[in-house]
């Protein structure tokens, strides 16, 4: 599924426009975590762009989360390995190689990155791995990131925590645009 598809199916599952932001931002930050590993930028972004596909119709409790857009997924023939990543957010069974691991901390690294844009004048441009750890250990900030998994991924996918926030950075840079950031 190419890119265009992917994002007509993002705008026609979700019913806020803050759901589709936080999905073109996990798939900014995992189309470059793909390419510091030398990995599927498609297949990557795609799972980020998918992982909460589902998000407006699941609701707050959360049941059903990953399972309902696995199956919307299957229905549209998208490739098996990026409906593992998606179930894979949800449900740790799932999380069997890299990129399934990835789609934790990069679901986690965006939602600190898009609130730290929010309160700076110039959003995500020239935004600094310094003043994100600042937020990262800021507790009050944006208290609904898991910082637990953002300071999990040396362990999740060997990428030390500095290098994974200049990635992560640059994954959100990238999509900023799009998003009005
Ligand atoms: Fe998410």
């Amino acid at each position: 599924m190419d890119r265009e598809a992917a994002l007509a199916l993002c705008r026609g599952k979700t019913r806020k426009e803050t759901t589709l932001r936080h999905l073109i931002s996990v798939e900014g930050v995992m189309r470059a975590l793909a390419r510091r590993f030398g990995e599927d930028e498609d297949l990557w972004g795609l799972t980020g762009l998918f992982h909460d596909l589902d998000q407006d119709v699941t609701g707050e409790d959360g049941v059903g989360h990953a399972e309902v857009a696995a199956g919307w997924l299957r229905e549209a023939g998208v490739d098996e390995r990026v409906i593992n990543g998606v179930l894979a957010h949800a449900f740790p069974e799932y999380r069997t190689d890299r990129m399934s691991r990835a789609i934790v901390h990069a679901d986690a690294v965006a939602g600190l990155l898009v609130a730290a844009a929010l309160v700076r004048p110039e959003r995500a441009s020239g935004m600094k791995v310094s003043s994100v750890r600042k937020k990262l250990k800021e507790r009050a900030f944006a208290p609904g990131v898991n910082r637990e998994e953002i300071l999990g991924v040396e362990e999740g996918i060997g990428l030390p925590l500095e290098e994974f926030l200049a990635v992560a950075i640059e994954g959100l840079q990238a999509v900023a645009p799009e998003i009005g950031l």
